[in-house]
């Protein structure tokens, strides 16, 4: 998924520094991806280290981790269930009446098919839950399923803040749903839909992964429309994009976040602690710093990075932007 501040490029340049500043057996350890977005960090240690903490503000966010981390026995039957999703009668429910030009007509968040085929495959996942034919673990994995394969087809020029007049080539498209395949183990992982600042307070472990938003996009009302999906719950969608209420991050305001940062680390009861930050967040390095090295040893890792830069215009995707990445480093 194209998701603000992912770290999927950065996954390499991440784990590798945290593998060798701990240099120890990852094995016995716990890890815990507090801020965890796609997932990718918990999902690249998944396979190393003890048990997986993750967690995310966002109920979508949620969706994703708790199939890509919770999930780890086999889900025998799961195409089948793929396959009857995929071959579903398309169905006119909330995300085509709000989100589609065919509905009442004053957004474009899909195409009409495919706003239909979103309705229809949420309404059957529900329905099957509701009468006990799935599990929760298959629950998860058919809802990120659908949440990564219905951002494929988005029209948006990547978030969804606003949505194209025209539909692009991708969201022509047909939405297929595709399996969100997750990694199998016996380990025992955790996920949380928590504040980072509440949860903090009833998990303890080894290594403490960090990656809050740096900037004032707030990530609820970015991607409120994965939320929408997830949810499907009823409300009254707001102004032109349709917005639903959203939860506003301590972290992406100048005003709360150095408070916010600063009480986390006091209470983080790990030993080591990763920050990410790039260099043009809320916080200066130097900020970060001297917050950091109150609570003990610190230290600065760092490398080049072409991020895609947001821009008004339609490719986007292709301003790449030269910047610099930051891993702040606690040895408590
Ligand atoms: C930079 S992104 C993380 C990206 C992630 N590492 C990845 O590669 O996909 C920041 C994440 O922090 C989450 N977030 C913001 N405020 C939070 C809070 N107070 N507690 C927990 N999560 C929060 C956002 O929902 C978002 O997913």
């Amino acid at each position: 998924m194209n998701y603000i501040g992912s770290k999927n490029k950065l996954s390499t340049f991440i784990t590798s520094t945290i593998e060798e500043v701990v240099y120890d057996d990852l094995s016995q350890m716990v890890v815990c991806d507090l801020f965890a977005g796609t997932g990718i960090i918990g999902r690249n240690f998944k396979p190393k280290a003890k048990q997986i903490i993750s967690n995310d503000l966002e109920y979508y966010s949620f969706v994703l981790n708790r199939n890509y981390i919770g999930n780890n026995q086999t889900i025998a039957n799961r195409q089948d269930f793929v396959d009857q999703l995929n071959a579903i009668m398309p169905f006119a429910g909330f995300i085509y009446t709000h989100y589609c030009k065919g509905g009442h007509g004053e957004r474009h968040y899909f195409s009409d098919e495919n706003g239909k085929k979103i309705d229809a495959i949420r309404m059957q996942i529900e329905d099957w839950k509701t009468k006990g034919a799935i599990n929760e673990d298959l629950y998860y994995f058919l809802l990120a399923s659908l949440l990564e394969s219905a951002d494929k087809v988005a029209n948006t020029a990547s978030v969804y803040g606003a949505y194209l007049k025209k539909l692009k080539k991708s969201a022509q498209k047909p939405l297929i749903l595709e399996a969100a395949d997750f990694t199998t183990d016996t380990k025992k992982h955790r996920v949380y839909n928590k504040d980072s600042n509440q949860l903090i307070n009833e998990i303890q472990g080894d290594i403490l992964y960090l990656d809050p938003p740096y900037n004032a996009r707030q990530y609820g009302a970015n991607y409120h429309m994965l939320n929408t999906i997830a949810r499907y719950d009823w409300f009254i969608p707001k102004g032109k994009t349709g917005l639903r209420s959203y939860n506003k991050s301590e972290y992406s305001s100048k005003r709360t976040v150095a408070k916010a940062f600063e009480e986390l680390l006091e209470k983080a009861k790990f030993n080591y602690i990763f920050l990410s930050y790039n260099n043009e967040g809320l916080l200066t390095i130097d900020e970060i710093k001297d917050i950091m090295q109150k609570h003990g040893a610190y230290s600065l890792a760092s490398t080049p990075y072409r991020r895609f830069k947001a821009d008004k215009d339609i490719n986007r995707n292709h301003i790449a932007d030269k910047t610099e990445e930051y891993l702040h480093i606690l040895k408590k």
